[in-house]
């Protein structure tokens, strides 16, 4: 506490985030912060929307989103025929449980710790398949999930592997070459839930070899609510019938033809209605926007702050459930004071302007690349105030 904040300024203008002059804010796993070049890019659609059709016809409309699926191409380094956005991760992980659709006498492998929209939409499944769903149990050390834990649970049977890049609660990364080994090795399917790491780890689908990759705009992309994005690796696009299909889901959506379902020959046949477009749109400015800071230097100053977090907790004695070493987290970190009631420790810091979230009984700071060392000082010294009390 009260080191000097030297070398870790903000690596993009703090005042493209006009929140951060009223809090400390450290909550982007919980809803990011878009920057004004974002905000300007979405209203600027919200406006062309305002006027209907007249800017905004049939034609248009089918292409609106080929500049968000060339943003997260680039972002994951995949084509953008490859990429369908959609409303949210969970729709993103439901549309490919649905055209999956593991039967009896197969597995899903999962975690007790996952976000629930990572497990649910295999639970809804397995209601009507009767395929088993198998959840690793790490609850009680959370931030201690290896691969090799995943690895005891799969076998022979398992179709699926769905797991999170980054755990949303004790921010704990696994490797997502050694996962695709351990599903390669079984036949399996992974699909890699990115929302947590997208937008501060740097991510390779194309070199990791990944089979489905989905992430959302809304935490550390700083983007909006309601796009998110699915790839899917181009082998796999033929035998993927989506559960969820409508007029947008076919290879010429102005052609409105009722008789008969066609799937557009890429992955935005997930994509199925009318979409909330600005959000999209959004999305896209918002990968642009991290893209030209580098998600390389994004990683390496979260990293940097998160370090400097560490140092601090154990300085006054709290306790990091998140691995401490790099390989093992990306920008959250997930922190306890001991012999206090921790949800009133979030709750203290929130009213000290220090913006974190109660997660896993735990406080959850997430520290980005507007973030400073001076907040987490700020941070730091909130906390060291409580654990004095
Ligand atoms: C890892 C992870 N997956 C999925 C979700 C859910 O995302 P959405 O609300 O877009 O469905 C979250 C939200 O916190 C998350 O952290």
């Amino acid at each position: 506490v009260g080191v000097a904040s030297t070398g870790l300024d903000a690596i993009v203008p703090r005042s493209d985030f006009p929140a951060l002059e009223e809090v400390t804010y450290c909550n982007s796993a919980s809803l990011g912060l878009p920057p004004l070049p974002v905000r300007a890019a979405a209203r600027e659609m919200d406006d062309l929307l305002a006027k209907g059709t007249v800017a905004f016809d049939d034609e248009i409309e089918a292409r609106v989103y080929d500049g968000a699926r060339a943003a997260v191409g680039e972002l994951i380094n995949v084509a953008p025929d490859d990429v369908a956005i959609t409303c949210s991760v969970t729709e993103a992980i439901a549309q490919l449980a649905w055209s999956l659709m593991p039967g009896p006498g197969v597995n899903v492998v999962s975690t007790n710790i996952e976000f629930p929209s990572v497990t649910y939409p295999w639970l809804r499944v397995a209601q009507a398949t009767g395929t088993e769903v198998r959840l690793v149990d790490v609850i009680d050390r959370p931030g201690e999930l290896t691969v090799d834990d995943v690895a005891a649970a799969v076998d022979r049977d398992t179709a699926v592997i769905c797991i999170s890049h980054v755990q949303y609660a004790s921010g704990a990364l696994l490797d997502p070459s050694e996962l695709v080994a351990l599903a390669r090795a079984h036949d399996a399917l992974l699909l890699l839930d990115c929302y947590q790491s997208a937008g501060v780890v740097p991510i390779d689908a194309r070199l990791w070899d990944l089979d489905f990759l989905v992430g959302g705009g809304l935490k550390w992309l700083g983007g909006m609510a309601g796009a998110a994005f699915c790839y899917v690796r181009p082998e796999l696009l033929d035998d993927l019938n989506p559960g969820i299909v409508g007029w947008r889901s076919t290879p010429s959506p102005p052609d409105f033809d009722a008789r008969q379902i066609e799937l557009a020959p890429a992955a935005r046949r997930l994509e199925y209605a009318t979409m909330p477009y600005s959000a999209g749109i959004g999305l896209a400015a918002a990968i642009r926007y991290l893209l030209d800071v580098g998600i390389e230097r994004v990683l390496e100053h979260s990293h940097a702050l998160g370090e400097r977090l560490i140092a601090g907790i154990d300085a006054v004695g709290a306790e990091v459930i998140t691995p401490r070493e790099r390989e093992r987290r990306a920008g959250l970190m997930n922190i306890t004071v001991p012999g206090r009631d921790q949800a009133e420790v979030t709750r203290a810091l929130n009213r000290a302007k220090v913006i974190c979230s109660p997660r896993l009984g735990g406080s959850r700071f997430s520290l980005h690349c507007f973030n400073s060392g001076a907040d987490v000082d700020r941070a730091l010294e909130a906390i060291a105030g409580l654990h004095a009390r």
